[in-house]
């Protein structure tokens, strides 16, 4: 199995437009501060990649990547199609942007579909540009992917609608966010792809229990940032995403995920690992964990 990792930022990514905060900052100044939207894309193939996430920077994103960039015929593009993890603006704010292909595959749960169809109007406002072929996520159990070597499964881990979707009509049970657990036929490796988490349930354990890698949301450090860094009146658990440490903290959760590669992702530019000389680095490391490297490639 080949990942490619594509961003590792929350919303706003870092540096956020309209902050100046020390993370974005700093950012400003030292490139190796910067992080683009959380996303990792999952080769399907030879030269064929699903796109886990479709973000603000996905235009960047694929041209920062040679794997992703289109060729040798003119319109010819690697990217076979979007998976989506939910319906938060920062995870598909990219489908508009890839609107100069004649279609675009979007697998999703039906709540995502409908949040996306209904509450941000996608399905018209493309359809003149580029046609949305929907597949659904199957919650279940994992299923194959285009008749291809990929299985992919959806583990729901929120209840947490998107702002935008507050008051829209549910359809599909409630699935508003899932960890997306991939397998890849050919070798029976495993990732799971988790950038937003409101709980860690028992589906989730079993769907990590033979996982090869594993990207966990690492928006907040502590429960309390969103709070003390002053932008939000709510902590980091009352807004969807259990933090890396204390009470609810994921990080006794993840170090304990046997015989896998170990990443938080999708991190708020107040999170103070954004600096990469945090002493927090130091702290994961001990229990086996990193945080997810900008543009790595990752060969299971
Ligand atoms: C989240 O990760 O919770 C969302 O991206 C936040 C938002 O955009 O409101
Ligand atoms: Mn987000
Ligand atoms: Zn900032």
């Amino acid at each position: 199995m080949r990942l490619l990792v594509l961003g590792t930022a929350a919303g706003g990514g870092v540096p956020q437009w309209n902050c100046a905060c020390p993370g974005c900052a700093a950012a400003r100044a030292e490139p190796g501060w910067r992080r683009r939207h959380a996303s990792i894309a999952v080769e399907a193939g030879e030269g064929r990649w699903y796109v886990v996430n479709a973000t603000p920077d996905i235009g960047e994103q694929i041209e920062e990547c040679a794997a992703l960039r289109p060729g040798p015929a003119r319109r010819a593009t690697p990217v076979a199609g979007v998976i989506l993890t939910d319906a938060e603006l920062d995870h598909t704010l990219g489908l508009p942007r890839l609107r100069e292909a004649p279609s675009l595959r979007v697998v999703a749960t039906a709540t995502v579909r409908t949040a996306l169809s209904e509450g941000l109007r996608l399905d018209r406002v493309l359809a003149p540009y580029a046609g949305l072929t929907w597949t659904e996520l199957p919650e279940k159990e994992g299923e194959a992917l285009d008749g291809g070597p990929l299985e992919v499964q959806g583990i729901r881990v929120s209840g947490k609608r998107p702002r935008y979707a507050a008051d829209l009509e549910e359809t599909g049970g409630g699935a508003w966010v899932v960890a997306l657990r991939v397998r890849d036929r050919r070798d029976g490796k495993v990732v799971v792809y988790a950038p937003a988490l409101a709980a860690w349930p028992d589906e989730l354990d079993r769907a990590l229990h033979d996982a090869d890698c594993v990207f966990v949301d690492g928006t907040f450090w502590d429960d309390e940032e969103p709070r003390r860094s002053g932008f939000s009146g709510r902590s980091s658990t009352e807004m969807g995403h259990l933090p890396i440490m204390g009470p609810h903290g994921t990080v006794g959760r993840l170090a304990a995920v046997p015989g896998a590669r170990r990443y938080y992702t999708h991190l708020n530019n107040t999170n103070p690992l954004v600096d990469p000389g945090a002493d927090g680095h130091g702290l994961l490391a001990a229990s086996g964990i990193e945080v997810a490297r900008e543009r790595a490639v990752i060969e299971l």
